[in-house]
């Protein structure tokens, strides 16, 4: 079998790719400051900002990384602009700087937040233009690593599952707002197209296979607004809809700029792939069915 590196193994991503990885791969995977173990996995204790202790990499010289880890809350990157650029664009060229090195191939994760939200549906070719720190440091990380290494492939996508930390995801907060009778507010006019974690783990293991070089758009193949992301939700979990409110961006007060619609295209995945990616509804469908399969209980305590 080979061996696979996941940095971010503590976090949603992170986390089931690791999990999901265990059948097919020898699993290395890192949490910084959330210790986390998954059965199978050998995990380790690294702070990816101390550029030395990628060594550990370097040790265990993986045929293949995916580089999950990095500060992904919105909010934080911009009011702590300098700890973004540091975890986000540094870490990201340490990272391509040693699966380089040692000749590994290289899945670096970025994000749909690379574009500014007045188009949507983009594609590969349509120029970035982040609006947010944390949409900037992705976009220059995304540069970085193709620079220093550009063998590697660089996956834009938006996703949601099953968390293993306490920390609740999007859909983790919406099922618990409605399960415990809580309005849930949903925006009317933010656009997206996520993905199950789950369906985009099993996606990268092929990709790899591909051997696939520089930018593609991985998310699922619909887009819709987080207010009809949340009707979604509640009618697969069968959650009670009356709880979800419908509210604009701009009732909400949020500090940081976000952009509108930022859906991904994802025809040149599908070509690459030989395969539909999955829709909302399929994949809202397949989260569900890990609860009552009892993975969400073995990712959790597992
Ligand atoms: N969540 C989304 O909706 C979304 C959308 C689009 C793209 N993405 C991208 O997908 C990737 C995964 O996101 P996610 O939601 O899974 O993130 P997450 O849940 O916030 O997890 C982030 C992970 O990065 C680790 N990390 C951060 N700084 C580190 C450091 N200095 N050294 C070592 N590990 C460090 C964290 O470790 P500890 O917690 O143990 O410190 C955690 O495991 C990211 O590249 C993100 O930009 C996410």
């Amino acid at each position: 079998m080979d061996k696979i590196f996941i940095t971010g193994g503590s976090g949603l991503l992170g986390s089931n790719i690791s999990k999901l990885a265990v059948s097919k791969f020898h699993v290395y995977s890192t949490y910084n400051k959330n210790k986390v173990s998954v059965r199978g996995v050998h995990f380790f204790q690294i702070d990816l900002a101390k550029k030395d202790n990628l060594d550990k990499i370097k040790e265990i010289c993986p045929d293949f990384i995916i580089h999950c880890a990095a500060l992904a809350n919105v909010d934080y990157c911009e009011e702590y602009p300098d700890e973004a650029y540091k975890q986000n664009v540094l870490v990201s060229g340490y990272i391509a700087e040693t699966a380089k090195k040692i000749g590994s191939r290289l899945i670096h994760i970025s994000t749909d937040h690379v574009f500014n939200g007045e188009k949507g549906d983009y594609k590969e070719s349509d120029p970035p233009n982040p609006i947010n720190i944390y949409g900037k440091t992705k976009l220059e990380a995304e540069q970085k690593v193709l620079s220093i290494y550009p063998g590697a492939c660089v996956v834009r996508t938006n996703i949601f599952g099953w968390n293993k930390i306490a920390r609740l995801s999007l859909a983790e907060w919406m099922i618990d707002k409605l399960t415990n009778n809580k309005e849930l507010p949903g925006l009317k006019d933010i656009y997206f197209s996520p993905i199950l974690v789950n369906n985009l783990a099993n996606i990268l293991f092929k990709l790899q296979e591909t051997k696939y070089e520089g930018i593609i758009h991985i998310t699922g193949s619909e887009s819709c607004s987080k207010l009809d992301f949340a009707y979604k939700l509640a009618e697969v979990f069968n959650l009670d809809k009356f709880l979800i409110k419908s509210v604009s961006i701009r009732d909400i007060g949020l500090k940081t700029p976000r952009g509108k619609n930022t859906s991904l295209n994802v025809s040149k995945a599908e070509k690459i792939l030989r395969e539909h990616l999955p829709g909302i509804e399929e994949d809202l469908k397949k989260m569900k069915r890990l609860l009552k399969e009892g993975y969400v209980k073995e990712l959790k305590h597992g």
